[in-house]
């Protein structure tokens, strides 16, 4: 066996439950996705792309990314197109962690940060959100922030994966202001910020230590192509633009997102239904039926039971996908996404049979 670094050797892969879900006749609310297709524009744009024959051509990304960065609302040298969110992330850790250096990921947290960190060879630090009410542990990280030294990356994922909590963004710039007195990084991660409206990008002018991910896999539902972005200050992006490949973005990702981009209120009428219809009407349920959940700012929930085992394996019977999630203190919890107004009215149905049994 050649020789590999040691601190890979001693990271697992990350192998979400993936299989069964392309069968197709699941309602798939076990990866916080879109759970209806994406604009009937993005169908017709690709079927265009794949008969203009240039399949044999080097992807080119003309004004991508300026489109990316007008609906992000930031000035166009302010944003970079990335393969996912997940690209995102990695860039942004190879950019600047180096082997020994700490990292603070408020637990729980979203697995592709613990990986791209742990690619890195950095030592996590996990102030844990509240096991009560899901908080996030502000004062620990701002403490953390002070205190400790060779910290080389913050990640606030707000809203919290899998937890649904939000971080006011007052909080987020006490952090970032604290962590730029001694020039650490901030990761914002904004993957969920068409749900929750909940956005730093009016801090980026502020902080050169700001950086937002973003991702078209969840609201637009494009998460088959692989598209995200980062939005952080044109010098910082210089230098992840060394590390992100010049096609790492593939010209179906471009096309399907240029032609989302035209049909914005596609996009919006979807997140009004889920976060107003639909996500009430789930709450309203689970308070009626006594189950515990956190506050969330985002499309999904995470449930507080001490079976999740149980719930899944019966919701799988009747055709609904959840994911069984570690809560604050590695506590048992199931995660479910919210879709449109019928597939919450399935799940309630489903979810009634198996609180009978
Ligand atoms: C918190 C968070 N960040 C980033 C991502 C990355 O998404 P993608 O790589 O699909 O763009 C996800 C996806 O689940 C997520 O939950």
């Amino acid at each position: 066996m050649p020789k590999f670094r040691e601190n890979i050797k001693k990271m697992e892969a990350y192998k979400p439950p993936l299989e069964g879900r392309s069968r197709g006749d699941y309602l798939l609310l076990d990866f916080n996705e879109r759970t209806i297709k994406p604009s009937p524009k993005v169908k017709e744009a690709l079927k265009k792309f794949v008969d203009s024959g240039r399949l044999q051509v080097y992807p080119e990304y003309g004004d991508l990314e300026e489109k990316i960065a007008q609906y992000a609302e930031v000035s166009s040298e302010q944003a970079i197109v990335t393969n996912g969110g997940d690209q995102g992330i990695d860039i942004i850790c190879r950019a600047h962690i180096s082997e020994g250096d700490k990292v603070i990921i408020p637990s729980p947290g979203f697995a592709m940060h613990y990986q791209s960190v742990s690619i890195q060879g950095a030592e996590i630090l996990e102030p844990s959100y509240n096991e009560k009410d899901g908080s996030f542990p502000f004062r620990d990280v701002l403490n953390l922030t002070a205190n400790e030294d060779r910290i080389g990356l913050i990640i606030l994922c707000n809203p919290n994966n899998p937890l649904g909590s939000s971080i006011p963004i007052e909080n987020v710039e006490k952090i970032l202001n604290k962590a730029s007195e001694k020039q650490i990084p901030v990761l914002h991660d904004e993957a969920y910020f068409e749900f929750s409206g909940l956005t730093a990008k009016d801090l980026i002018n502020n902080y050169d230590n700001l950086y937002i991910v973003r991702t078209f896999s969840k609201a637009f539902g494009l998460v088959a192509t692989r598209v995200g972005y980062v939005i952080s200050q044109e010098q910082n992006l210089q230098e992840l633009l060394k590390i992100r490949g010049p096609y790492d973005v593939n010209m179906f990702a471009k096309t399907a997102v240029l032609a989302a981009l035209e049909d914005i209120n596609y996009v919006k009428d979807y997140v009004r239904e889920v976060m107003q219809e639909s996500k009430p009407k789930l709450e309203q349920f689970l308070r009626e039926k006594g189950i515990a959940f956190f506050p969330s700012a985002a499309n999904f929930l995470f449930l507080k039971v001490s079976e999740p085992e149980k719930i899944i394996e019966n919701l799988k019977g009747q055709g609904i996908l959840v994911r069984p999630k570690k809560g604050p203190g590695n506590k048992n919890g199931v995660r479910i996404a919210i879709g449109t107004l019928e597939d919450t009215d399935k799940f309630i149905s489903a979810f009634n049979k198996v609180l009978n049994i």
